[in-house]
């Protein structure tokens, strides 16, 4: 998640660039870029890390005429976040700014090159605004040009782009990235990738869809969609920053619950091929020797981590064992070199994981990082990193982390069969079609949240709650359960179902809660068998599953996918909004619970 911004007007341009930006920060801040054209001239600044750096830089630079510009906030996804990575990118008189990923840029940037095109950056980007000034070679018209970039780019994208061969204009495209344009009664153009920085300046706005490209100057804006231009269907601007922030949702937490389905596709995108996983990050080489793989982090990292152990021994066929770091730092581990020690960090700052971390380099282990911020304490240290492209997560209680970090970890499975041959060519294509349609099965149905809001008057109360489940379902549970703890302040363990006989069902009466995970493609019948001996010693029973469950108190029907994954992230995301809407009914902090902090940076 990157944010771009872009304005034609006769402000003073930079101001309004970087308050835009400001307001787009929380998408990213690896480093931020503007560049701004007047009188045909074209400046560019950029900076990294937060927007004051950048702020700084620009202190003394004004526009006092006709102008306009584009401004773009980072979330690294390709290449490390330095001033040459950073947006703008420029081509000979061209400047792009870009949100999302070019799957195919690997292939143009290839043949761009062979025309002679110099590429300064790792970036994606950088391919958009060369391939622009190579088709203005051939087709002499800067529209034209422009529409040809659009059409021969693949992935996701909102892109501005400024060109000093037609200086009154912005093009844009837009396709699964989000993009607004708007304008003020002056006639002044406003662009963002959020409402919020369009609030307070343009007054009615166009919300872009899949496909739209085209160009604004002062006063007109034109659309188009598959070479055919269309009607603007402009709407009233209205509404708080703080709450455009949140893009309508109550709270951070609640507004990444339903951001998991765009967050997830932007994980698997050009890492999932037809017939293979690629990870442009990873050298093959660096398994070899490999013999088992330690994973070390905590909180919800570990549940993540635990949830993927059985996929990296029954996928790759490879020993796998799960720690939690504040743990493994004191227990005089024993190490051997044949051991490939992963960490997972959504922060990438979490100390315990981060001196983890340093042990298992001193004693010459090779090391991988799954983290969602690039250029983390973490990432740095790191021989190889994957990152989890969720975004900022600014809710202290994770779920996109969770959700990406699970993807990462099962595409990882999947790569590692491959190069260890432990899957049919079949049987990873159909890894394959499941992951893709993941992103689908995240989203969350009005029926569903409505459901779970009527339900979750009934669990506010009791003496604590079990969350139970087999198999992958049992970290699933262990993460429920932490969920709930987080926002609720009520208590909840997560606990294996077969483990529940063994001194815990003790606890069972009428005033225990029991979410009861009940996927019928994994030990559906003996879970159901654990879960009946709770209900015969009176406990109140959520259960959630694709089969109807006559003993439960409550029951939330999922879908039925003959995929263990499927299901898992289904009820991945039930018990999200469980535990999100038994916190809002307490009247709690959703987003910053008690006690705790985004990021543990202490012992
Ligand atoms: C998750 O909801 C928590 N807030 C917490 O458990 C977190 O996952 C843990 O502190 C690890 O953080 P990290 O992923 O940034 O390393």
């Amino acid at each position: 998640m990157c944010g771009i911004v872009g304005y034609i007007g006769r402000e003073d341009i930079k101001e309004i660039l970087l308050d835009g930006l400001r307001e787009l920060e929380y998408r990213g801040y690896d480093s931020a870029g503007v560049a701004i054209l007047e009188d045909e001239e074209i400046q560019s600044f950029k900076a990294i890390g937060k927007l004051k750096n950048l702020e700084e830089k620009t202190k003394n630079f004004s526009t006092n005429g006709f102008g306009l510009g584009i401004g773009h906030t980072r979330w690294a996804t390709h290449g490390k976040p330095t001033e040459l990575n950073a947006h703008p990118h420029l081509g000979e008189f061209s400047y792009v700014v870009h949100n999302g990923i070019i799957e195919n840029y690997q292939e143009l940037k290839k043949k761009l090159i062979q025309k002679g095109y110099n590429f300064l950056s790792q970036t994606d980007t950088e391919v958009i605004v060369h391939l622009f000034e190579e088709n203005y070679k051939q087709e002499n018209e800067t529209f034209k040009a422009f529409e040809k970039t659009v059409e021969m780019l693949a992935g996701a994208y909102a892109i501005l782009l400024i060109t000093k061969a037609d200086p009154n204009t912005i093009y844009f495209a837009k396709n699964g990235s989000p993009m607004i344009v708007g304008n003020d009664e002056k006639g002044d153009i406003y662009f963002g990738s959020s409402d919020a920085a369009l609030i307070g300046k343009a007054s009615e706005v166009i919300y872009l869809s899949d496909g739209d490209y085209g160009y604004t100057k002062e006063g007109e804006i034109k659309i188009f969609n598959d070479k055919t231009e269309k009607a603007l269907q402009k709407k009233p601007l209205i509404g708080d920053k703080i709450s455009a922030q949140k893009d309508g949702y109550r709270f951070f937490m609640e507004k990444e619950i339903y951001e998991q389905s765009e967050v997830l596709g932007d994980t698997i995108m050009g890492r999932v091929l037809d017939e293979k996983i690629k990870f442009d990050e990873l050298d093959e080489n660096f398994f070899e020797g490999i013999n088992q793989i330690q994973f070390c982090a905590c909180g919800t990292s570990y549940n993540s981590a635990l949830a993927c152990s059985y996929l990296f021994e029954r996928q790759a066929k490879i020993k796998s064992f799960v720690e939690i770091a504040s743990e493994f730092r004191y227990k005089e581990p024993l190490l051997s070199k044949d051991t490939l020690f992963v960490v997972i960090s959504q922060s990438g700052e979490t100390a315990d994981t981060l001196e983890a971390l340093k042990m298992a380099k001193k004693a010459g282990l090779k090391t991988l990082a799954i983290c969602n911020v690039d250029n983390s304490s973490i990432v740095r240290i790191s021989d190889y990193t994957l990152l989890t492209r969720a975004g900022i997560e600014k809710g202290v209680a994770s779920t996109k982390a969770f959700a990406t970090q699970v993807m990462v970890m099962w595409m990882l499975a999947l790569y590692l069969a491959q190069i260890r041959n432990t899957m049919s060519a079949e049987e990873l294509k159909a890894e394959i079609s499941t992951i893709r349609h993941i992103p689908k099965t995240v989203i969350v149905e009005d029926s569903l949240h409505e459901k779970i809001k009527r339900l979750s008057k009934r669990y506010l109360h009791g003496h604590g709650f079990f969350f139970i489940g087999r198999d992958l379902f049992y970290p699933l549970a262990l993460e429920g359960a932490l969920k709930l703890k987080e926002i609720s302040y009520l208590h909840a363990e997560g606990y294996p179902a077969g483990e529940m006989k063994h001194g815990p069902i003790a606890l069972a009466d009428s005033e225990l809660f029991t979410i009861a995970l009940m996927p019928k493609s994994v030990h559906y019948d003996k879970i159901k068998s654990n879960v009946e001996e709770l209900s015969a010693r009176d406990a109140t029973i959520l259960a959630i599953s694709p089969l109807e469950f006559d003993l439960a108190d409550d029951f939330i029907k999922t879908n039925y996918s003959d995929h263990p994954m499927s299901e898992f992230f289904e009820m991945m995301v039930i018990t999200q909004l469980l535990a999100l809407e038994i916190s809002v009914r307490l009247g709690n902090d959703v987003d910053m619970p008690r006690n705790l902090a985004k990021s543990v940076t202490v012992e």
